[in-house]
């Protein structure tokens, strides 16, 4: 076992030290993007500053035959763009696949000074994380980085859940898991052969009725409630990833046609304490930003509460009545939470700094 002292110590000599902590940038919406593909590669700078993160896609969705193209591809577009505030991600092969290691090599030191973040599938355990770790050490040292890469692993396989925790500890490096459903539902035998999204037949259905002679109507009409099948692998990668100090989010959404129940899913994320979630096209980015900011209502709410709650020398505890609701030194925190992030997003979103400006002091939006 490494000790604790040595957490946080460079893993190759000459290697830029590892972050003490996971910097907060708004990755709302990670758009994929096919590097090998011109003419999506040539959309990509039209696309810097209207989202968060794009992300040149090497793994699944790239033909083995276009693998090194994508991962040329990728290198020109890294070189020949200018990427302001939005983040540049990968994602990488597979570990257990041919490409992985000429990924790595090939893309550390062509341009391991633009990327933010290595996106790492089907991760399993800690064992999978340590091995990236020790090998980007080497490779940053080597290509004379200063800055470390930062890296995400997929949740898709049954493994990888029940090493959740692990996996989010495994290294500094960790900025967060995605949610891989396609991946996962396969590794799961799952009975859906959906990207994402939930499913009609996963669902609960009312009780059934009485007749006036107390005998149990089961031929009666009832209601039937779809249920989400991905709540329970998303409140577990929250959990561990709060634990953590890194990010959740949700993966894609395959129905691009959908924007609706794609909406709903991001949302339910978003709710759940999701940061972001992918984008397989230009749609879903405008649906991801939309959802992942804290709603104008709702800051002005978290704002005027926080208000209170410091009103008259208060300093954040105690007891307030609101709207006849109670608030207090808990609901003060999650109030925090609430301005934290849209203070940050705003930062980089001149349309929602606009949006919250528009809140007087005392919670109430002006025209
Ligand atoms: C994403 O990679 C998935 O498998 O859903
Ligand atoms: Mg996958």
């Amino acid at each position: 076992m490494r000790p604790a002292k040595d957490f946080f110590a460079p893993l190759a000599v000459g290697a830029p030290a590892p972050l003490r902590e996971v910097p907060a940038r708004p990755s709302r919406a990670i758009h994929f993007f096919d590097p090998g593909n011109a003419k999506m590669a040539a959309k990509v700078p039209a696309m810097v500053g209207t989202v968060d993160v794009l992300l040149g896609n090497l793994e699944d969705a790239v033909r083995a035959e276009n693998k090194e193209a994508a991962r040329a591809g990728l290198i020109e577009v890294a070189r020949s763009t200018d990427f302001g505030p939005t983040q540049l991600w990968t994602r990488v092969n597979s570990l257990d696949s041919p490409w992985v290691l000429d990924d790595l090599t090939t893309l550390v030191p062509a341009i391991g000074d633009r990327l933010d973040v290595v996106m790492v599938p089907k991760v399993q355990g800690a064992e999978d994380i340590h091995y990236v770790d020790r090998l980007l050490a080497q490779l940053e040292a080597k290509a004379g980085l200063e800055r470390p890469l930062l890296v995400h692993a997929i949740l898709e396989t049954a493994r990888g859940v029940a090493n959740i925790e692990e996996i989010c500890a495994a290294s500094p490096r960790m900025q967060g898991l995605s949610l891989g459903p396609a991946d996962l539902a396969a590794d799961r035998r799952m009975k859906t052969t959906r990207v994402g999204g939930g499913h009609p037949g996963y669902l609960v259905r009312q009780d059934p009725p009485r007749d006036d002679l107390g005998t149990t109507r089961y031929d009666a009409e009832r209601a039937t409630y779809q249920q989400d099948l991905w709540h329970y692998t998303i409140a577990r990668m929250v959990d561990a990833c709060a634990m953590h100090g890194i990010y959740p989010y949700y993966g894609p959404f395959g129905d691009i046609a959908d924007e609706t129940a794609c909406e709903d899913q991001f949302r339910n994320a978003f709710l759940l304490g999701c940061v972001g979630a992918w984008s397989l096209h230009p749609t879903q980015v405008a649906i991801a930003n939309r959802v992942f900011s804290p709603g104008v209502e709702d800051v002005a709410h978290a704002r005027r509460v926080i208000a209170a709650l410091h009103a008259d020398g208060g300093d954040g505890t105690g007891a307030v009545m609101l709207d006849g609701r109670m608030e207090d030194d808990a609901s003060v925190k999650q109030c925090r939470v609430m301005v934290a992030l849209a203070e940050q997003l705003a930062a980089v979103d001149p349309a929602l700094r606009e949006q919250y400006d528009a809140i007087d002091v005392d919670g109430g939006v002006h025209a």
